[in-house]
């Protein structure tokens, strides 16, 4: 099969190097990719925004499959297009992307269908906003733009002043735009965080093994949020009556919810968990893998990703059984030092050969490019994951800090305490 992989962050390289394992693949393209995806398939410089361009090569190329990772393209109906042409590509449709594009929309369905999430109320305008503020006087509590707004758009309010800012930034100084004119006010929900993500084919909902991603940018959950310094699988929150009723209680009756509604969700949906006292409460979904969950899922996945893609596609997952490794994955972000604020770019990066033939590590690529001589710049906030795996957390843990003091580039910043939360919680 030719595939083409739409996106070209650390997401579509650990996708490519799964993709690559399959006996079914002939070829792979990935658009636009990152250095790192030009070393499993060919890249091609066409961006994800441009749908009409990637159409025309789908079709110059006689293109099987194309699988898109962001959320972008999906929102804007990336799939609605391709499907115009007759085109095979695996993701949800404009409205069930919009599981990730309407915060107030999901809202909505989670009500009807009864799913457990926050208490919320939603808004297009600032004074009624101020006013079930005024009227919930419980901190904090959250603020959170409708639409896309690249992970940004969510403030957690320790107080009224703070709750007035955001929705003033939403509203007046019109921050995030159109994504912002609708704003959804929510309850803070305590608990831990994990998340869970499913293969879906508009009926069977199938999860995958769980996740805990690490979004503070310093040790010990410190400083602000970012894209995710690290990530571990599996999230020992997640014990089996966790994920059971996350199951029962979330992805199933959102699935079967959907497909009532005339909106089946053809695709992988991501459900960002709230766990309090063993039971899951939603805080989003959104309709793609998880960055960088996705780096430490997919090497414990046994089953070919193609299969299931194809399974996706003809409606027939229910006959699949997936299989995963029993192994404990890390995913250790080495990052430009500044980032999530300011950082410099294009240092050079060595120390790569230390991955060639290891079975049980891989170096992912996210913000990196290409430099003279065969060099490889820096080139983002987030430049690479360090991945590995082992029957043992803790071994685990170790080998991805080898491999991240084996790679060298100036403002080099990582968290040296990934995935250590999850080995306290094991020796509890
Ligand atoms: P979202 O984009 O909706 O996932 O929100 C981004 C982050 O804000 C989440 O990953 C949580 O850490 C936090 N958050 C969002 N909603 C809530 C909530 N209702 N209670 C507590 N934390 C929340
Ligand atoms: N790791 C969070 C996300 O992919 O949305």
């Amino acid at each position: 099969m030719k595939v083409l992989l739409i996106g070209g962050g650390g997401r579509e390289h650990a996708l490519a190097l799964k993709l690559a394992q399959s006996p079914r693949l002939t070829q792979l393209y990935i658009a636009p990719g990152n250095t790192g995806t030009a070393q499993v398939g060919t890249n091609v410089p066409i961006p994800e925004t441009d749908h009409q361009g990637l159409i025309a090569f789908a079709k110059e190329h006689h293109i099987d499959l194309t699988f898109v990772g962001p959320e972008g393209p999906l929102v804007a109906g990336i799939v609605d297009a391709f499907q115009k042409e007759n085109l095979v590509i695996i993701g949800p449709n404009r409205k069930a992307a919009m599981v990730e594009g309407s915060k107030k929309w999901t809202k909505e369905l989670m009500k009807k269908y009864g799913i457990p999430t926050a208490a919320y109320g939603d808004f297009t305008e600032l004074n009624p906003a101020l006013a079930y503020i005024e009227a919930q006087n419980t901190y904090p509590i959250v603020i959170k733009a409708d639409g896309l707004a690249a992970g940004k758009g969510v403030t957690i309010a320790q107080s009224y002043s703070e709750a007035k800012e955001a929705l003033e930034n939403c509203f007046i100084h019109q921050q995030f735009a159109e994504a912002g004119s609708t704003v959804v006010i929510e309850a803070f929900l305590q608990g831990e965080e994990a998340t869970l993500l499913a293969f879906s084919d508009g009926t069977t909902v199938i999860p995958m093994v769980s996740a805990q991603d690490h979004k503070a940018v310093f040790d010990s959950d410190k400083g602000p949020n970012t894209g995710g310094m690290g990530a571990y699988s599996p999230a020992p929150i997640v014990t089996p009556e966790v994920e059971k009723l996350a199951y029962e209680q979330v992805l199933k009756p959102m699935i079967d919810g959907m497909k009532r509604d005339g909106i089946p969700f053809k695709g992988i949906l991501y459900a960002g968990l709230m766990i309090h006292n063993n039971t899951p409460y939603v805080v989003e979904f959104n309709a793609r893998f998880g960055d960088p969950e996705t780096q430490i899922i997919l090497p414990r996945l046994e089953t070919d990703l193609l299969a299931i893609f194809e399974a996706i596609h003809t409606e027939t997952l229910h006959t699949l059984t997936l299989e995963w490794s029993p192994y404990q994955t890390v995913c250790v972000v080495l990052a430009s030092e500044g980032y999530p604020g300011n950082f410099e770019k294009h240092k050079p990066i060595t120390g790569t050969e230390f991955f060639n033939n290891k079975a049980d590590i891989q170096l992912v690529h996210a913000g990196t490019t290409p430099g003279p001589n065969n060099t490889i710049l820096s080139n983002g906030g987030r430049v690479l994951g360090v991945v590995a795996w082992d029957k043992e957390l803790k071994i685990a843990i170790e080998k991805a800090y080898q491999g991240v003091h084996a790679i060298h580039f100036e403002n080099k910043y990582f968290r040296t305490d990934i995935a250590q939360k999850a080995l306290r919680k094991n020796t509890e």
